[in-house]
């Protein structure tokens, strides 16, 4: 039954089977005679863009401490053009100073920032807005954007809370104090109802952390170290973006998108020249809702040196790694026994780059990654509280999907997750749905105890766990410091949280673009302890924005 319902609701507009994804043009999800074949461009022909280092425009003081001056950065949002190939026109996109991806900043640990981010968009969206999806309603301005820094441990008033977007012509003040370990994180627009859209249309961009661990490690660097930010869009003949929507033209929106044309830093199939040498990639899927399985040639090993929050203990010879939207993986591959070769960066059946590897280069001076940082596993004892939380999908008379919650609980309702500052809990994420759900929390770190599957159905008409097996331990690869964890179909995920950091209001959502934007996202706010004793934990009428 639940498949029929999938079949019957979604076909043309979801399909997650890789057949299927293929054929998803002729379903008519793009008008077949605009839609833009990627696989009969020339592949190859363009070199991979290594997006530029964000450049600051001096030292500002901090508005709360005028004492303490720090690196200030003025970064505009525009309408830009850009080719995605030699063989197509350019394309609308809208993009950060002038480019999408985004300049990268490049920072150390504990070295705060100051970015303005000035709206010089235009006052019209090119893409189509539902404006049945709460905060996008037809009273709003339609051009609306807030920056939010993914991974970062942001105080709430520079988080970029969904609902503090700023209109063209308005900037937004952040702070970022960047008190955390080396890692890769990734600024995007998170505009509450229009932000799969915003970030479809390319604001979004790396950011970089460093620490003394890090450099201790004598990994490739500088030219041997490629920021890799991979995503999947819809593209017309003539270039333009495309994004799908339903066949309501009054409710466009649709429950998730899967693209044909696989860009990686903004490129279509790019080539980079590479020397027969050790080099280290930090990728980071950017797609609004494709997971990537990522691979170097016919399965060759890599090594898996880092996860979201930065290095894992130790290196992990790996030979696919999956990443959903937003998480990250710090990858080394040698190509040094591959002198000559041309070797193809994949994703499943995709093919999304070519290395051309020389015959010869300098001398590698980086040391093979091995051990790499400590990382202590948190013990379950530490935990203070546990929190259960479902991950929901609402089905309307015909069985078709309207959406998902959290915890059946829409936005607008007031805060029901309330930490205390420096404790530690554990959530349990109930998926009651049919998707692999991407969770993501902001402000803090966190590491995955374990997945176990369970009987929905026996949970839906019981509210009891029933488990059909052992409980299973992540990956390897994802066994470090996380701040999304894929929460699989039927299955209970565990993570294990401390929140640490600031006391104030900041979100937790799923990071597939389209569900976030339809209600799968809801406040949280960490408390300090006095104010916990006063209020208690759970629903309270405090529904205001703090920031
Ligand atoms: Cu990538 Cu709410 O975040
Ligand atoms: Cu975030
Ligand atoms: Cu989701």
């Amino acid at each position: 039954m639940i498949s029929r319902r999938k079949f019957l609701g979604r076909a043309g507009v979801l399909a997650t089977g890789l057949t299927l994804e293929r054929s998803t043009l002729s379903h008519g999800l793009v008008p077949p005679s605009t839609a833009l074949d990627p696989g009969k461009l020339t592949p190859y022909v363009d070199a991979l863009p290594i997006p530029e280092v964000m450049r600051s425009s001096g030292l500002r003081a901090l508005p709360e401490n005028p004492a303490v001056k720090l690196p200030y950065y003025r970064v505009t949002m525009h309408e830009i053009h850009q080719k995605v190939h030699r063989d197509l026109p350019a394309t609308r996109l809208w993009g950060f100073n002038s480019s999408s991806p985004g300049p990268i900043f490049e920072t150390r640990s504990g070295q705060g920032l100051l970015v303005e981010w000035v709206n010089e968009l235009p006052v019209k969206h090119f893409l189509p807005i539902d404006y049945n999806l709460h905060g996008a309603e037809r009273d709003k301005p339609e051009v609306r954007c807030v920056i939010h820094l993914h991974g970062g441990k942001t105080p709430p008033a520079s988080d970029g809370y969904p609902e503090s977007w700023v209109v063209p012509g308005k900037s937004l003040f952040c702070h970022y104090p960047n008190q955390q370990d080396a890692a890769l994180l990734f600024y995007h627009d998170h505009t509450m109802g229009i932000n799969r859209l915003n970030i479809y249309a390319g604001l979004q961009g790396l950011f970089v952390i460093r620490d003394q661990t890090e450099a201790a490690l004598n990994l490739p660097s500088g030219a041997y170290e490629i920021p890799l930010l991979l995503y999947d869009r819809f593209l017309r003949n003539d270039g333009q973006l495309e994004y799908p929507v339903s066949p309501d033209p009054k409710a466009p929106w649709v429950p998730e998108i899967y693209s044909n044309a696989m860009l990686a830093n903004g490129k279509l199939s790019p080539y980079l020249d590479v020397e027969p040498r050790r080099y280290r990639f930090r990728v980071m899927n950017g797609s609004n809702a494709r997971f990537f399985r990522i691979s170097f040639g016919d399965l060759l090993p890599m090594q898996v040196i880092g996860a979201d929050q930065g290095l894992l203990a130790a290196a992990v010879t790996m030979k696919r790694v999956l990443l959903g939207p937003a998480e990250r993986a710090d990858l080394v591959f040698d190509f040094s026994a591959h002198a000559g070769e041309k070797i193809l960066l994949k994703s499943d059946s995709f093919d999304i780059m070519q290395f051309r590897v020389a015959q010869a280069g300098g001398k590698d001076t980086s040391l093979p990654p091995q051990r790499l940082r400590q990382v202590d596993r948190i013990p379950e004892m530490k935990a203070v509280k546990t929190r259960r939380l479902t991950l929901d999908e609402s089905l309307d008379g015909l069985q078709e999907s309207m959406g998902m919650t959290l915890n059946k609980t829409p936005w607008h309702m007031p805060v029901t997750e309330r930490p205390v500052l420096d404790t530690t809990e554990i959530w349990e994420l109930v998926n009651l749905t049919e998707d692999t759900h991407p969770i993501h929390l902001h402000l803090v770190r966190f590491q995955i105890l374990d997945r176990r599957p369970f009987d929905k159905f026996a949970y839906q008409d019981k509210g009891e766990l029933h488990f059909y097996g052992p409980a299973v331990a992540p990956g390897l690869d994802e066994s470090g410091w996380k701040d999304t964890v894929r929460c699989e179909p039927g299955v209970v995920t565990r993570i294990i949280v401390p929140f640490e950091g600031y006391t104030g209001r900041y979100v937790w959502h799923c990071h597939i673009l389209e569900h976030e934007d339809n209600e799968m996202m809801r406040p949280y706010e960490v408390i300090a302890e006095a104010l916990n004793a006063a209020l208690p934990d759970g629903p309270t009428s405090r529904g205001a924005v703090t920031s």
